[in-house]
């Protein structure tokens, strides 16, 4: 497994996840920029979202992923399960799950064979381990089913050596806990816990990126985020 600290560039103190978002909170949604995954949701031919009946949302936050499902025309039953209590308040206020859970995303307690879609953006670099993400998405799945990954691309995190961070109230930049994984570790865990790679999509830094981020010119079309549609075929 590649170590982020081998690519650190920032040298910012570093959180645990719930310590992390629990302080993040209050700016994650004015921070978090849309172009980097649901930009990339909005590109994919698979799912077909209308028809999604049961969705788990893993690693939900404060339900960015949720509210966009729900505009994408998602009307079924959507349960939300993060670990860090502060993000699963403002989720609770959005108001767009039907259940949210306060647990770990690699043992949730959700159904098994319940869900025909599983959803988890922007966590993958928060786990040490993809494996058993991609098996706990499966337990959930049921025949049919897609997973849907949006990640942090590691190409990104290597060129530009900086880690999921925020700023918090006293303007200290923090880090919260972050991994590189490789693509091929994901397809790699994906294929392993029995899933078929239906669609991938990558992000680079383009125009909507660098109208936002101007400093980011040196990283013009480097990719910077990637989407796996995963689908449960039991063939
Ligand atoms: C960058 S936010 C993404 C939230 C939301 N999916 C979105 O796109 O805005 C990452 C979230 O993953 C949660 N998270 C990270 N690791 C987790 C784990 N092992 N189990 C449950 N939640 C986790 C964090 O608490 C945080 O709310």
């Amino acid at each position: 497994m590649i170590d982020f600290s081998d690519f650190d560039t920032r040298g910012y103190r570093t959180v645990d996840v719930a310590t992390g978002y629990g302080q993040w909170v209050s700016t994650y949604e004015d921070t978090v920029e849309d172009v980097m995954d649901l930009a990339l949701l909005d590109e994919l031919t698979v799912p077909a979202w209308s028809g999604v009946r049961r969705t788990a949302d893993l690693g939900c936050g404060t339900g960015r992923t949720g509210a966009w499902l729900r505009r994408r025309g998602v009307t079924g039953t959507l349960d939300g399960v993060d670990l860090t209590p502060e993000m699963l308040r403002l989720a609770r206020a959005k108001g767009v799950h039907d259940r949210l859970l306060e647990g770990d995303v690699r043992a949730t307690g959700l159904e098994s064979g319940a869900y025909d879609l599983v959803i988890s953006s922007l966590i993958d670099e928060h786990l040490p381990d993809l494996r058993p993400f991609y098996e706990e998405a499966w337990r959930l799945a049921a025949p049919g089913a897609h997973c849907v990954v949006v990640a942090f691309h590691p190409h990104f995190i290597m060129a530009s050596g900086m880690p999921t961070h925020f700023t918090d109230a006293s303007g200290e930049h923090v880090a919260i806990s972050t991994h590189v994984h490789l693509l091929s570790d994901h397809v790699t865990a994906g294929l392993g816990a029995g899933w078929r790679l239906a669609e991938m999509r990558e992000g680079v830094v383009d125009e909507r990126w660098l109208e936002r981020k101007p400093k980011w010119e040196k990283y013009r079309h480097h990719p910077v985020s990637a989407a796996f549609v995963w689908h449960r075929t039991d063939d």
